[in-house]
């Protein structure tokens, strides 16, 4: 029997149309264009302004840009991935609502949660279940409305983040294309770095925590980023490694768009020229869950059949890893 691999045959984003730019929040916090470009590479970050709309809005968005541009039929979807760290409520499965309001009738949807990682495990979770031969049809949505968890008097974090959403469909295929390795990682040593503390099960929410900010996200910006350039460049290099790929045979790289100083970390790691390197972190900021299928869907038409892609990611928990996928069209 042909053995079966689990290649992305389609590719969908959706980004809100409100633009924040560092000239605007030049005004709101102590900060400056010079400061933010040179330390992170971010120019501007989009953000879901909309009252009463959630991450599953950026979700159904980006979905259904695939399922038009592809001109598929949801009702063969089997299975939907929501990888996010922002659900529209803790309880109740932004996917399943997902699922529901983009008409796939027949799939079963469920939502992973791995920080900024979230994706990269949902590409693993969902090629697995293409390659055990259940599924024909995943549909895995990265997504997140990291402005509903941010404090925007926090220039440590405000600077940062974006809303965003992007979708792969993973199908079977029988030519050897798509995922073909993967080095995923976990260290439970990150949750002092990057977290949330109220909200959940150890400090439920309450009129102290909310008074506190304990609902935004707080991170310790330094220990996160050296933790993040040793971690994706180790993980990157190892995939190459281990799968005899040189600086020639990648084609391109597409990391977690965190900060361009960790991306340019493992691309020169790697030995990557500039070229091969996908940057939209300028345009987005780190949109959690949304920053490789933004990439994918920014980069598509440069991407040529049988091109060598190494995904890499980095996230709180901490949560990390790198992916090697050969592109199916
Ligand atoms: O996606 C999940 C994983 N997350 C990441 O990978 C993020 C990793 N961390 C980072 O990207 C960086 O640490 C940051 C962009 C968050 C911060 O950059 P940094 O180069 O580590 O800056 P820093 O925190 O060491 O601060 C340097 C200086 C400090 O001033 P002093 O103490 O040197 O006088 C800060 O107070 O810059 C100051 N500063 C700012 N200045 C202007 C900190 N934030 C700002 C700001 N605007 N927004």
């Amino acid at each position: 029997m042909t053995k079966i691999t689990a290649a992305i045959t389609a590719v969908g984003a959706y980004v809100p149309e409100f633009v924040l730019s560092n000239q605007v929040l030049e005004t709101m916090v102590d900060t400056n264009d010079e400061w933010i470009t040179s330390r992170t590479g971010i120019k501007e970050r989009r953000l879901l302004k909309e009252k009463g709309k959630g991450t599953s809005y950026l979700a159904i968005k980006a979905a259904e840009d695939l399922i038009a541009k592809a001109n598929i039929n949801p009702e063969e979807i089997d299975l939907i991935i929501m990888a996010t760290a922002t659900p529209d409520m803790p309880v109740a499965s932004t996917g399943v609502y997902v699922a529901s309001q983009i008409g796939a009738v027949n799939a079963f949807a469920f939502d992973l949660q791995a920080a900024c990682s979230s994706f990269l495990y949902g590409m693993s979770t969902a090629a697995a279940y293409i390659q055990s031969g259940r599924y024909k049809k995943v549909l895995l949505i990265g997504a997140d409305k990291m402005s509903s968890i941010i404090d925007y008097t926090d220039r440590a974090t405000c600077i940062i983040f974006g809303d965003g959403g992007g979708a792969v469909l993973f199908e079977p295929n029988y030519e050897g294309l798509g995922l073909q390795d993967e080095f995923l990682r976990s260290d439970g040593i990150g949750r002092e770095y990057l977290k949330i503390d109220a909200g959940g099960s150890i400090l439920p929410p309450s009129a102290e925590t909310v008074a506190n900010g304990q609902h935004f996200v707080f991170q310790d910006g330094k220990t996160v980023f050296k933790y993040a350039v040793s971690g994706m460049a180790d993980v990157s290099e190892k995939i190459m490694e281990r799968n005899n790929l040189t600086k020639e045979n990648v084609d391109w790289l597409l990391a977690h768009q965190a900060n361009k100083r960790i991306i340019d970390a493992t691309a020169s790691r790697m030995g990557l020229d500039e070229e091969k390197v996908l940057v939209n972190i300028h345009r987005y900021g780190n949109t959690t869950s949304a920053t490789l299928p933004l990439l994918m869907s920014d980069f598509e038409k440069q991407f040529k059949k049988g091109d060598n892609l190494i995904f890499a990611a980095f996230g709180g928990g901490f949560t990390w890893g790198s992916i090697y996928l050969k592109w199916a069209y």
